[in-house]
């Protein structure tokens, strides 16, 4: 389905079921379902935009035929996210319930005392101490990358963005940095788990399987390979790596968790990398900036994540009978923000679809309320870093004709393969002088 028709079809849709009443059967009148399982974002990234705009223009706030809430508007996107009566556990019959315990354990999907509970216990990965080490190796990790990639071109996807962030978790985490390509292909069915992309439950149970697989495997290598993290963090290595499956032990969830990190430390890292380094080259005159500025990086990190977010909607679930605006709401209905809607919402960003590098305004790139990103400092410390190395050794870099492919899982958006390279004609220009406070 092209973004088109997908609009058209918005365009004319009818407001949706009143709440309460029956939902439509999935597959009856589908607005915002084939955006997030035919990869149409990926492929039609200007039509999605347009979709976005006219959301947030004429509906900030609908149902669609799923029955699901749709919030574009970045008020109510941030009322939602920041108000602990939308919660993020889905409204599961107990038998359900328990055959997705491993997913569900993460805090993710964990509300109330017990989410904020697993905040605290994994708090101490990120001391400072801690992240000072992290910094230099990410730092080293960086420059090394960087020194290695080619004069005049390359594919920013496989040299840099399936590389770094998988790197920078795996040291996160305590472990060597060799095994990101591993952990990352085992890794990937709890990422389509929670990616938000609608499947048919077979394909739900087969990936709840391989999850558990991935979960029991990072557990028992990081029991072997990582018992310093574990003690940090007050957990036993053997009882990890025994009880990773246990459902509902308290080892358990620490293994879901740890599995949960790695793969929200990589992901959305990987995609934003992708994300941020294609706007960037898309517009030399802000590549050209930060050359010669690096000071101008992290506010580039920030404006450019606003425009591309690598989470393009965020979901939660009414916990009780509720009103959202001045619509009411059932207890267990879901609601969806659409953050890559809401972050070019013009009530709240001036010019929204410009980089405006004086804008001081909170974006939902990182989600907003208890559910907010647990690694945004060191998420932006790599996108800057990278773009200072990057800057530094390519004072002029554009996006190539050879064809780049934008990678979508879910909700999930970012770049498998992005070329960039020296324009010919400044491929013998001299470099910018930095600024002395560079
Ligand atoms: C540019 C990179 C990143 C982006 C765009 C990003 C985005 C987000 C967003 C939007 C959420 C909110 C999810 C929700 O409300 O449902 C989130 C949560 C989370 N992020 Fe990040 N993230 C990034 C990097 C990282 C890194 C580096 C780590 C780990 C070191 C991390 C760990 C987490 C965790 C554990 C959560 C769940 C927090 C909770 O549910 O309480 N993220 N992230």
């Amino acid at each position: 389905m092209s973004a088109g028709l997908l609009l058209a079809e918005h365009e004319a849709a009818p407001a949706g079921p009143a709440p309460g009443q029956a939902v439509p059967r999935r597959d009856d009148a589908a607005i915002l379902t084939p955006l997030f399982q035919d990869d149409l974002i990926a492929r039609e990234r200007d039509g999605v935009l347009r979709l976005y705009k006219a959301l947030t223009r004429d509906r900030p706030l609908f149902r669609d035929a799923n029955g699901s809430w749709v919030v574009s508007s970045f008020e109510q996107g941030c009322a939602v996210l920041s108000d602990p009566a939308y919660v993020a556990q889905p409204p599961l019959p107990a038998e359900e319930a328990a055959v997705y315990a491993p997913i569900l354990a993460t805090m993710l999907l964990r509300d109330g005392d017990a989410h904020a509970a697993l905040r605290r216990h994994f708090a101490p990965l990120f001391k400072t101490q801690r992240m000072d080490r992290l910094h230099a190796f990410m730092d080293q990790d960086i420059a090394t990358c960087v020194a290695a990639l080619p004069a005049s071109a390359f594919d920013a996807g496989a040299s840099l963005a399936h590389h770094l962030p998988a790197r920078m978790a795996c040291v996160l985490m305590g472990l060597a940095p060799e095994h990101a390509p591993r952990l990352v292909a085992l890794t990937a069915p709890v990422l389509r788990l929670i990616s938000g992309t609608p499947l048919p439950p077979t394909s739900m149970l087969a990936l709840l399987q391989a999850s558990r697989v991935a979960i029991q495997a990072l557990a028992t290598l990081m029991a072997r390979q990582a018992p310093a993290t574990l003690h940090y963090l007050d957990i036993d290595p053997h009882a990890l790596a025994t009880h990773a499956l246990s459902d509902g032990t308290e080892h358990a969830s620490c293994a879901s968790n740890l599995c949960l990190l790695f793969v929200a430390a990589y992901t959305t890292s990987m995609l934003s990398l992708g994300n941020t380094l294609a706007l960037a080259t898309q517009r030399p005159g802000l590549w050209t900036q930060m050359a010669q500025e690096p000071s101008r990086i992290p506010r580039t990190v920030a404006e450019l994540g606003r425009l591309a977010p690598a989470a393009q909607a965020l979901q939660r679930y009414a916990a009780h009978d509720l009103t959202l605006g001045d619509v009411p709401l059932r207890a267990g209905e879901p609601v969806v923000v659409m953050v890559a809607a809401a972050n070019r919402d013009p009530r709240a960003f001036e010019h929204p679809d410009e980089v405006d590098l004086g804008r001081h305004a909170r974006t939902l790139t990182f989600g907003a309320g208890p559910h907010g990103c647990v690694g945004v400092g060191l998420a932006r410390r790599q996108l800057g870093g990278l773009l200072a190395a990057l800057t530094s050794r390519y004072p002029r870099l554009a996006p190539l004709a050879r064809p780049s492919r934008g990678l979508q899982i879910g909700t999930f958006l970012g770049y498998d393969r992005l070329w960039l390279g020296v324009p010919a004609e400044s491929a013998k220009a001299p470099a910018p002088v930095r600024q002395p406070n560079a």
